[in-house]
């Protein structure tokens, strides 16, 4: 799981939590803006503690750096337009970018919750080809539909879309019947 500077902080927060009740091992890498905005926006200035292993932005020595050491794939809750960037055109200069690469070259599944508003061309473009290499674009966007009464209902429903994705089990949205 990798964590980036744009706006959603308590959307990983919420996916750590989960998955945290789960047999998942999840490794985690916030990059430094990510842990800044996180700060900001939460006033938790870590993620340290959610997660079994966490790995530094800049450790490309980390197994998850490697297609060699298995994963089930990844997930960057939120992703920022840069990050987006780096990984539709392979510029893995990070340990969050290059996991990612590992998961597109592996065939692994590749989770983006990207982050911005409104989109440029290039936004539009970056996630047309990160789609076409296998990725999965799944913008944290509202579902009136389910009626939630609270933020935390919101996030609680792209929460679940999110395990969804990642093919994981755990109920943590009512679902539509
Ligand atoms: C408070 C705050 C909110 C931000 N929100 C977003 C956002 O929603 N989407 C985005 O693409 N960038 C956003 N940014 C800009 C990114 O942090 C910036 O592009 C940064 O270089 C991303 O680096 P990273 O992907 O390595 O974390 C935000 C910055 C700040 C300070």
């Amino acid at each position: 799981m990798g964590v980036t500077g744009s706006s959603g902080g308590h959307l990983a927060l919420r996916l750590l939590e989960a998955l945290a009740g789960s047999s998942w091992e999840v490794h985690l890498v916030v990059t430094d803006m990510g842990r800044r905005v996180l700060e900001h926006e939460t006033g938790r200035a870590s993620l340290d503690g959610l997660a079994s292993h966490v790995h530094e932005p800049d450790d490309l020595f980390a197994p998850i750096a490697s297609g060699s050491f298995q994963t089930r794939g990844m997930v960057v809750v939120p992703c920022s337009m840069k990050t987006l960037a780096g990984i539709a055109t392979g510029f893995a200069d990070n340990l969050l970018l290059r996991s990612a690469d590992v998961c597109l070259k592996e065939r692994r599944r590749l989770v983006l919750v990207t982050r911005e508003s409104p989109l440029s061309l290039i936004h539009i473009e970056n996630m047309r080809r990160v789609t076409r290499a296998g990725a999965v674009v799944l913008p944290p966007v509202l579902t009136m539909y389910a009626k939630p009464s609270s933020i935390d209902e919101v996030v609680d429903q792209i929460t679940g879309k999110v395990l969804d994705a990642l093919g994981i089990d755990g109920e943590v949205r009512r679902r539509w019947q």
